[in-house]
């Protein structure tokens, strides 16, 4: 075998490990998020969550929330729609209360479709939480 097909192959081991570490990484926090939000969509309530709530942190609800549905508006490059930006933590708290104002009579996303009652349901459980930003696993 050749030095440079040697390190080709290596190289390709290599990739492959990085991208299935990411991969895992990946359906973990989505496993995590989805036992929490549908055992408290009002389905059956003897599923019981596998997720400590600790675990829903801002870097969760702005992955799941606020960029899908807010920054295309209320993001520096969405021209901060009504002088509101939603891209730092510090934003979001300060417009908590208009948010959740909001969110109860689907006024916003505006012009957009609903969440869904998951996503309500994660965002309300965060909330009532006290929002935090980090949370100790
Ligand atoms: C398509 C554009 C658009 C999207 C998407 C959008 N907004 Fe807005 N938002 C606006 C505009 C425009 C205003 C200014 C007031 C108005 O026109 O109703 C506003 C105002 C607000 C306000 C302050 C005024 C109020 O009504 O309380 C809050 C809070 C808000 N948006 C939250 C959100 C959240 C949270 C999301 C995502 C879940 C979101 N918006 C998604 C366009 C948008």
């Amino acid at each position: 075998m050749s030095t440079k097909s040697f390190f080709c192959k290596v190289l390709l081991i290599f990739s492959s490990l990085v991208a299935l570490i990411y991969l895992d990484g990946c359906g973990y926090a989505l496993d995590a998020i989805h036992p929490t939000t549908l055992s408290n969509d009002g389905g059956s309530s003897s599923q019981s969550s596998t997720v400590p709530a600790n675990q829903i942190d801002y870097a969760v609800i702005r992955t799941e929330i606020f960029a899908p549905h807010c920054y295309e508006c209320h993001s520096l490059a969405g021209g901060n729609a009504g002088g509101i930006n939603l891209e730092t933590y510090l934003n979001i708290k300060s417009n908590l209360s208009d948010i959740q104002i909001d969110m109860a009579d689907d006024s916003m996303p505006k012009d957009r479709p609903p969440l869904s009652s998951a996503e309500k349901n994660l965002l309300a459980l965060w909330i009532s939480q006290g929002a935090p930003e980090f949370v100790i696993p």
